[in-house]
């Protein structure tokens, strides 16, 4: 019997690398893509490290493996670039949770504020901010505000809180929040916890305060993906979308990786929006140059003060 996939997935493999070398591009992909694209791409980080490589690329095309809001950014530090993303429709719930015109009215409500903000977001809401940050930033950008200097955070209402409680700022919070990182149920880690006394839990901020009071090491998913490779333990339960188990089987096979569950009997660890992307949708991109990312000039001057900002701090 012939399998269908596996035969296209082996044919497209070759045509995409070929694809890369015509257009002089580079594949950039996030830790929560399928495991091809991660094995394809010529480079896989996490939201600040993605910044970083499309900032300094020499490529003319930029195929961003990832979510609308991080290959807005690739875009947004590289105007004259073309950008491509898989599949326009890979959106980020944490990013629909903050519209542009209510996180305007917020802005106007607390005049005397700055506003720092979590890389997910629109380009509309990064260029009505003063800093962006990442998860592997914030405690560091924040702890450089002046002490007096009151801080909106926005749009996630959970990295925020675990960030107040980390720097000792009293910061107003947007509430948002990550569909993904709240879908990981405490009974059931628990559970894992007794059946496997000897891992530990390990967490991505955007989790709920239930898990993180429990984890026994908080951080972005390149700091999860260090934290196991430099770490004692022999086994871990992973709060984060299961994408990193890749990376992680890849770089300390030996260990094992535990993807937290959800609740409900549902694949609700995996982001629906990564997943959108395929190694197909990957292919037909490159061979069509669309879909592209296409940006207003003025919006994208707005947009990369605050990023650069970031840059700049962290
Ligand atoms: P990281 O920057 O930690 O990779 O997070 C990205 C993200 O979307 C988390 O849900
Ligand atoms: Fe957005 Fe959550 Fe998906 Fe990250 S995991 S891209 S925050 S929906």
């Amino acid at each position: 019997m012939v399998n269908y996939d596996t035969d296209t997935q082996t044919d497209l493999e070759p045509k995409i690398l070929e694809l890369k070398k015509e257009l002089n591009g580079v594949i950039l992909a996030h830790y929560y893509q399928e495991s091809e694209i991660q094995d394809l791409a010529d480079f896989v980080g996490d939201s600040l490290e993605l910044s970083r490589r499309a900032k300094n690329t020499s490529a003319e095309v930029i195929i961003f493996a990832g979510v609308q809001f991080m290959a807005e950014t690739a875009k947004i530090l590289n105007p004259k670039k073309l950008v491509l993303l898989p599949d326009l429709d890979a959106g980020c719930s944490l990013s629909d949770s903050c519209p542009a015109p209510l996180f305007k009215a917020f802005r106007e409500k607390h005049p005397d504020h700055i506003a720092i903000t979590y890389i997910n977001c629109s380009a509309e809401v990064k260029a009505l901010s003063d800093i962006i940050c990442t998860s592997s930033n914030a405690e560091k950008i924040i702890n450089q505000i002046p002490k007096e200097q009151p801080i909106l955070f926005s749009p996630d209402r959970n990295l925020g809180r675990y960030l107040i409680k980390k720097t000792g700022r009293d910061m107003l919070l947007w509430n948002g929040s990550c569909i993904v990182h709240e879908t990981f149920s405490e009974r059931k880690i628990i559970e894992l916890q007794i059946q496997y006394p000897d891992s530990k839990l390990i967490a991505h901020p955007e989790c709920e305060d239930q898990i993180l009071k429990r984890a026994d090491f908080i951080g972005s998913t390149s700091k999860l993906l260090n934290f196991v490779q430099e770490d004692s333990a022999l086994s871990y339960i992973v709060a984060t979308e299961s994408g990193i188990l890749h990376q992680m089987k890849r770089f300390v096979p030996d260990k094992t990786y535990i993807a937290a569950p959800p609740e409900k009997s549902c694949n609700c660890n995996e982001c629906p929006y990564m997943k959108l992307n395929t190694l197909e949708k990957l292919y037909l991109c490159m061979k069509n140059k669309e879909p592209e990312i296409k940006l207003e000039p003025d919006l994208i001057n707005r947009a990369l003060k605050p990023i650069e900002k970031m840059l700049s701090m962290s």
